[in-house]
């Protein structure tokens, strides 16, 4: 196999954050409204002095720099974001001053709300895989500034970026290529048709909604094709939700996160529940002693077993649970609870390394699963824990809506395969060092409330303004070093950048 995938990582998010519980005083809501109720700490903040070609070139250099790799040894960069600063002209074009001596660099930048990170990361993948790949690394970048206007959505504000380095033979890769499966709809939950303001039209409620129709869509057909491509057929080794090492979801905000991947449990048990009603309709059989779908250990409140008294029925759902239109389901309270204590313990081990980061840094679009993926390297891979034959399975939602759910599977790499056509080997090791992500979040300086206010702001002066435009929001002091900075705008709307 090529065994395509990830070979190294480099994340950026800005310096400045303010925390959920400031912002929760500030906005005079109900203390807990954020922290409890979304399940976020943090979200970083950013003014009209940097955009998302500022922090795509800042995170491709660093990548570049940490790793040592020779611009001229890139062949694909790829960008996506939905943060868009012109009509035409793509963000991969800012970064190509950072290839000065290589114009021969396919890609382009793909808009699809927070999908287009993952559009170009399977677009990268398949240029390596294919026969028109010539030899050298791919690029993928995915970055977002996620601004909200005020109101409920505006706590799930957040910025940042990450530059993936695609090629064969990576530690982190799609061993087969045919693991993944794509939910591709047309709906309006969250969309940007008023060119006047960086905000998004969102319905709140809806794109909750679509997240978990998404992930369910997806995770059936997912559970489907690696059964299918395994030539799996009794239900004791079919793939379920707890057949991955590790989850990453896309992240707008953690109670969203966590909701969702309960979901997988129950669409298991629906899944099950059906083929068992097939399977007894063939017999002319009863399904009613059959429902083993959970151990009773899984279920919270105690061991039904215990009492002789009690009906042997393992399965927390009732018949009635797995059978009902799964619309009506997502308001089901009962149900959301039992769902919960039924995967309490399974998202704990298998998702909570993944959502570190985006707690304490907000949404971050298209980014926010590649940010999932760098936590996940960060924790599970700095304790040792990400040993070849461990599998992460990877959801990404973009609004609009399209999603895909794929399979990676971390391997010891052979140095034979050559990553981007040299001996060059890359390990995860060598990612959670340059990576160093619980360290770098730890160094971020802490502002009040009111800047999340400000920066918005002087972000929707920069929209409005024209041309010429210089920046205001007083962050170039506060960077980190290394860190690209929108100069201005010039009178032909000519954005003029430098580093710190
Ligand atoms: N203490 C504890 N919990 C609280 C408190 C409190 N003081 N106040 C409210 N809550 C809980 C609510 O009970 C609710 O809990 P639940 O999730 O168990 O139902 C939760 O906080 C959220 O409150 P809601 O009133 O349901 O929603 P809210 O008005 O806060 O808005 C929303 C949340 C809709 C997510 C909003 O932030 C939004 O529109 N965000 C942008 C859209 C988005 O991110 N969608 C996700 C997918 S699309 C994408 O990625 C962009």
């Amino acid at each position: 196999g090529k065994n395509v995938g990830i070979l190294a990582m480099e994340v950026y998010t800005p310096r400045t954050y303010i925390a959920q519980s400031a912002l929760e005083l500030h906005s005079g809501v109900s203390p807990g409204r954020f922290t409890v109720g979304l399940g976020q700490d943090g979200l970083a903040v950013t003014g009209d002095a940097e955009d998302v070609n500022s922090m795509a070139l800042t995170v491709v250099h660093s990548l570049l720099e940490k790793y040592d790799i020779d611009p001229m040894r890139v062949g694909r960069l790829e960008v996506g974001t939905e943060t868009l600063i012109d009509k035409s002209k793509s963000c991969k074009t800012v970064l190509m001053d950072l290839f000065p001596n290589n114009p021969d660099i396919e890609g382009a930048t793909v808009v699809n709300a927070c999908y287009g990170g993952t559009s170009a990361f399977l677009n990268a993948l398949a240029w390596v895989e294919s026969d028109g790949w010539d030899g050298r690394y791919a690029i993928v970048v995915a970055v977002d500034i996620a601004a909200y206007a005020r109101g409920p959505a505006r706590p799930t504000c957040g910025a940042g970026a990450v530059a993936v380095l695609v090629g064969r033979d990576a530690p982190l890769a799609m061993i087969d290529p045919r693991e993944r499966s794509t939910h591709a709809t047309n709906v309006y939950d969250f969309y940007k048709p008023d060119h006047s303001v960086e905000y998004p039209t969102v319905d709140g409620a809806l794109s909750q909604t679509c997240y978990y129709r998404a992930l369910e869509d997806c995770y059936a057909r997912f559970c489907d094709k690696v059964d299918a491509l395994n030539g799996v057929v009794d239900d004791e080794r079919r793939f379920h939700a707890d057949a991955a090492d590790y989850f990453v979801f896309h992240a707008p905000y953690n109670k969203l996160v966590q909701k969702s991947y309960g979901r997988m449990h129950y669409v298991d048990a629906r899944r099950k529940h059906a083929r068992r009603v097939a399977d007894a309709m063939v017999r002319g059989g009863d399904t009613e002693e059959k429902k083993d779908d959970c151990t009773p250990q899984d279920v919270a409140g105690g061991n039904p077993l215990a009492d002789s008294s009690v009906k042997v029925s393992p399965s927390p759902f009732t018949d009635a649970d797995l059978t009902r239109p799964i619309e009506e389901t997502y308001t089901d309270r009962a149900l959301e609870n039992t769902i919960k204590s039924v995967s309490k313990s399974s998202y704990e081990k298998r998702l909570t390394d993944a959502n570190v980061t985006s707690k304490v840094v907000g949404n971050t679009y298209t980014a926010s699963v590649f940010f999932g993926l760098a936590s996940l390297i960060d924790r599970a891979g700095g304790r040792g824990d990400l040993t070849p034959g461990k599998t992460a399975v990877v959801f990404s939602y973009g609004s609009g809506a399209i999603a895909t759910m794929y399979r990676l599977h971390v391997r010891e790499p052979t140095g034979a395969a050559g990553c981007g056509g040299d001996d060059r080997v890359f390990t995860i090791g060598e990612m959670v060092r340059n990576l160093d992500l619980t360290r770098r979040l730890a160094m971020r300086e802490e502002v009040l409330p009111q800047e999340l206010d400000l920066a918005l702001e002087t972000r929707a002066r920069m929209h409005r303004g024209g041309a010429p435009y210089s920046p205001v929001y007083p962050t170039i002091g506060r960077m980190f070093p290394g860190t690209y900075y929108l100069n201005g705008i010039d009178s032909k709307w000519v954005r003029s950048y430098s580093r710190v």
